[in-house]
Parts: C-alpha cells; sequence; structure tokens
C-alpha cells in the first residue's frame, strides 16, 4: 500500500464486468482503504461474462475471483448505514466501474436511491473526485444529456474504450490500460502507467 488514503468503487450493471473485478484488484494495491459496494444487475452481469455468483448484500473478494484484500470493506448495496452514504466521512474519490447509464441517470437527477448512487451524490455535493467508467453504446440523447449533466456537477467520464497504441496483446491488457486512466483520474500513483512518446 502506498499510503494515499481511503476510496470508494461501486460496481453497476453494464457489460465489462472485468473492470470492476481489475479495479478493485487495483484500487485495493493503491489506497490504504477501499469501500466497495456492488448493484444487484451487476451481480447479474459478473455471473453472465464471468460466471462468478455474487450476493450485493454481502459480496466478497473471493466471490470476485480475488484474492483475500485485507483493506477492502464491502458494502451491502443499499446499506446507508455506512461511511460514504455520508459527506462526514473523508475519502479521496470514487469510482464506479463499469458505469450503467442507469446509474449515470440516477446520479444526474440525483436520484440517491441505493449505496452507489448516494455516495457519488455525496462525492458530489462535497466536490470530492467522482470517476464513472461508462459502458453503452449507441449512447442515446438521453445518455449523452445526462453524461453532459454529471460532467457539469463535477464527474469525470471515462468511457470504457481502451486505448490500441501501446502494442497490448491481450483482453487483460486493454482492461488494465483503461483502469489505470481510472486510477490516473483519482489521483493515485500509476507505476505502470505508459506515457506516449517517454
Ligand atoms: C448482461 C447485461 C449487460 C448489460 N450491459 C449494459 C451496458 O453495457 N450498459 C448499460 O447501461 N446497461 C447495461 N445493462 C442493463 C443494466 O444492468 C440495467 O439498466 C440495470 O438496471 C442497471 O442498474 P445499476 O446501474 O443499478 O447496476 C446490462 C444488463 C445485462 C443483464
Amino acid at each position: 500500500m502506498s499510503g494515499t488514503g481511503r476510496v470508494v468503487l461501486g460496481i453497476t450493471g453494464a457489460s465489462g464486468a472485468i473492470y470492476g473485478v481489475r479495479a478493485l484488484h487495483r484500487v485495493a494495491a493503491a489506497f490504504d482503504e477501499v469501500y466497495a459496494v456492488i448493484s444487484p444487475p451487476a451481480a447479474i452481469v459478473l455471473k453472465q461474462e464471468l460466471g462468478l455468483t455474487v450476493d450485493p448484500d454481502r459480496p466478497t473478494a473471493a466471490s470476485l475471483g480475488l484474492p483475500l484484500l485485507p483493506n477492502v470493506r464491502f458494502l451491502g448495496h443499499r446499506d446507508f448505514l455506512t461511511p460514504p452514504a455520508s459527506g462526514s466521512f473523508r475519502h479521496e474519490g470514487m469510482l464506479i466501474a463499469p458505469c450503467s447509464m442507469g446509474t449515470v441517470g440516477r446520479i444526474a437527477h440525483g436520484v440517491s436511491d441505493d449505496l452507489i448512487t448516494r455516495a457519488a451524490d455525496v462525492a458530489l455535493k462535497e466536490r470530492r473526485k467522482l470517476v464513472l467508467l461508462i459502458r453503452e453504446s449507441p449512447l442515446s440523447l438521453v445518455h449523452l444529456r445526462n453524461l453532459v449533466a454529471v460532467t457539469e456537477a463535477g464527474a469525470i467520464v471515462l468511457p470504457a474504450s481502451p486505448s490500441f497504441y501501446f502494442e497490448q496483446t491481450t483482453v487483460e491488457d486493454l482492461v488494465d490500460g483503461v483502469v489505470r486512466r481510472a486510477l490516473q483520474c483519482l489521483g493515485a500513483p500509476v507505476p505502470d502507467a505508459r506515457e506516449w512518446g517517454v
């Protein structure tokens, strides 16, 4: 661990569940404390895409196919009695990966009906970093307007759109490239990030 404080991670029900799993692994390495929340639709996509059975009320690192992560505290998706639900809880930022258009829409309109959208709402009102690793294609006018709204409110919209110019060879390389950018947006040190032309 690098002594970079706390971060909140939300995993929602967009395609690309692998982004959520890789993001959790990497934020656990980059931050002192991680508060992780998984939405019920995310659990469905985790099953569909990765064959993982995850209980959104009681997620575990093992159920996500990860080793024990002692600095990760998993929170129930509707548990508003947990730290990220309150602005009094200080943290470095929040990442939602992958982030569905449903979650973008709820954040854009202040609908804090689960812990992920409440924590995002708190991050915006407290002027903390909020990084949304979005995935949908194509985008409707509704999606685009909601993406503008969250950007105007202070969020960073990071499309799950890998770059191909660093000679990545595997899906994992491409996914990790996007996740590294997400960590950089959160202000985390990313020692293995590559820089063009350097
Ligand atoms: C296999 C699967 C893939 C999906 N992919 C996407 C997607 O890429 N983007 C998206 O916005 N919604 C996607 N959805 C729909 C969302 O899961 C759905 O809108 C859900 O209500 C989102 O809720 P959440 O944001 O609370 O997780 C997908 C659903 C399933 C079952």
